[in-house]
């Protein structure tokens, strides 16, 4: 496959609204992040990847853009980015910017004419519909509780709305507003950035006769008329030609429901379409069958085959992109480890999955301090526009409170949103005001100043990975083979390049589990490359230690 500056890359993702305040408004801000920008290039990351900073009312923190070419002034000022990206650059680092254009603010420009009447110009910039039987145009539900649509007095008619009624869906079967977001593109990309993420763009083509779901009662997720819609190949492939393909560009699409099948379409190296995607399989592995407030405890075969899936399915097709929490997860490290006894060992084996599969690794800020999930005790300090409907929701249909309250505890999105904890000071040194959310109270033990002191941090565990990709040239293995697939507790596998492999032995728990290598193979002449304890004795026969890692370079 292409050798492409982004395979070789680690992204750093910044949520701005919680990384760094600089005028005590205790809201992060474009001159935070630039104060902060030498802690990251010393952690060795590649790419920086900004969520939202565009004019917004905030219903979606950010991601209802009123102005798709103005900066929230809560954040700074245009001059401020244009700093930002500079002295990005001048670090040898690189910027990617949020796309978010599925949809927009209802407060956007082309949404306050589209709304005035039915032959305004900008009508057809959304998807308008008439009533049905005296309700809404269909049953499909919102991702953020009720209906996706709403009643417009003005017109007598409902917009689509696929999440907040504050984010109405921007209609893609309209060439003008293709080409203005294509214009928008490339006014961004002209000023110097490094390319884009681009928020949930599997779902910008929705089947045109927005069908029901089902009949009877109740909002329903529509994910088969809007995920992958009919044109969202054309789409994409049209944006390619008339933007991507003129820059030297990285582009990650967020694709809510896709398989590797479905993947290989967007990010197939024939194909012009984008260069990855986040997938969500790995994200759903522990919802039941209502959804991800419906908790069920993980199973570490389901993640193996899952993770084997994907390497193996995109082999010598596409690009992975390799997360485990972002701004609308859950902590990794209080998902998938374990945030209290083996706070460190379970970071540092996390991130070793992380960082030896094939793929981009993405680091959401504050993972490289082992930060975890927060505990709020009431619902009024949470501020997730997701996790408040849907408590609302839950609470009018009789669920307990306290167990609402646990579903939130392990799946809000506002685990991810508390302040990055730089030092030991008071609201962790994120602010010297009053923080939009409360800093996690760990903030004393867990923080910035104390990690990077600490020679034997996960924060430096992060630095030795990043630097190791380089070295041994990890993104050139290829391959990917389990071992030991059924094991409920370990996590071993070798990847190849000619006659030299890569093994990656993972404890997934805090007990000790064996391991046994199987003979065929070879490992009299291994190269121990990383790890989070010393190298077992044998590794033919080891007892691994609680969230043991080890990596071998192994030769023929
Ligand atoms: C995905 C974003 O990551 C999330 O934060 C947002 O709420 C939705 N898309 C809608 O834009």
């Amino acid at each position: 496959m292409a050798d492409k500056w982004w395979k070789d890359s680690v992204v750093y993702q910044i949520y701005p609204r919680s990384f760094m305040d600089s005028d005590g408004d205790g809201i992060g801000d474009i001159p935070g992040i630039l104060s902060k920008l030498d802690y990251l290039k010393r952690l060795g990351v590649d790419v920086i990847w900004l969520c939202p900073v565009y004019e917004s009312p905030n219903d979606d923190n950010g991601y209802d853009i009123s102005d798709y070419r103005s900066i929230l002034s809560e954040f700074g000022t245009i001059a401020d980015w244009e700093e930002l990206l500079a002295q990005i650059h001048a670090r040898g680092m690189k910027l990617i910017m949020d796309l978010v254009v599925n949809h927009s603010s209802d407060e956007h420009a082309w949404f306050v004419e589209s709304r005035k009447s039915k032959d305004n110009p900008y009508r057809d910039y959304y998807i308008w519909r008439p009533g049905a039987d005296g309700g809404e145009p269909n049953d499909w539900g919102s991702f953020f509780s009720g209906s996706a649509w709403q009643y417009d007095e003005r017109t007598e008619e409902y917009f689509l709305h696929l999440f907040s009624k504050k984010q109405p869906d921007l209609n893609w079967e309209n060439p003008k507003l293709r080409q203005d977001v294509y214009d928008m593109m490339a006014w961004w990309l002209d000023k110097g950035i490094d390319g884009f993420r681009m928020d949930v763009i599997n779902l910008i083509s929705k089947n045109p006769a927005l069908p029901r779901v089902e009949q009877g009662e109740g909002w329903r997720f529509g994910g088969e008329h809007f995920m992958n819609g009919p044109r969202v190949h054309e789409y994409l492939q049209e944006m390619n030609r008339e933007v991507l393909s003129k820059y030297d560009i990285m582009t990650v699409g967020e694709t809510i429901g896709v398989t590797p099948e479905d993947a290989a379409l967007y990010v197939g190296e024939e194909r012009n379409e984008l260069n990855m995607v986040f997938h969500f399989e790995l994200m759903d592995v522990d919802s039941g069958p209502h959804g991800k407030w419906d908790l069920k405890p993980w199973d570490l075969r389901d993640i193996k085959r899952i993770i084997a899936k994907w390497q193996t399915g995109l082999e010598g097709k596409g690009w992975n992109s390799l997360y485990l929490n972002n701004h609308d997860q859950p902590r990794m490290l209080s998902r998938f480890g374990d945030d209290r006894t083996y706070r460190k060992e379970s970071g540092k084996m996390l991130a070793t999955l992380l960082h030896t599969l094939q793929g981009t690794p993405y680091i959401y800020q504050g993972e490289e301090l082992g930060m975890t999930n927060v505990r709020f005790a009431s619902i009024e300090s949470y501020k997730d526009i997701e996790t408040l409907n849907m408590f609302a929701e839950q609470l009018a249909a009789g669920r307990d409170e306290a167990d609402i309250m646990n579903a939130i505890y392990a799946k809000g999105r506002d685990n991810g949103r508390t302040p990055m904890q730089w030092d030991g000071s008071e609201h962790a040194g994120f602010t010297t005001g009053t923080p939009w959310i409360a800093v996690n109270p760990n903030y004393p033990d867990i923080n910035a100043e104390q990690a990077v002191n600490d020679p034997d941090s996960i924060f430096h565990y992060y630095r030795q990975l990043i630097a190791l990709r380089r070295e041994h040239d990890v993104t050139g293995y290829s391959g990917f083979r389990l071992i030991g697939e059924e094991d409920e507790r370990v996590f071993a596998y070798v990847r190849s390049r000619g006659e030299e492999s890569l093994l990656v032995v993972l404890n997934f728990f805090g007990d000790q589990a064996e391991f046994r290598l199987p003979e065929e193979i070879g490992f009299s002449r291994a190269e121990r490359l990383i790890g989070n304890y010393d190298p077992p004795a044998n590794l033919r026969r080891a007892l691994l230690r609680p969230y043991e890692a080890q990596v071998y370079r192994l030769f023929a």
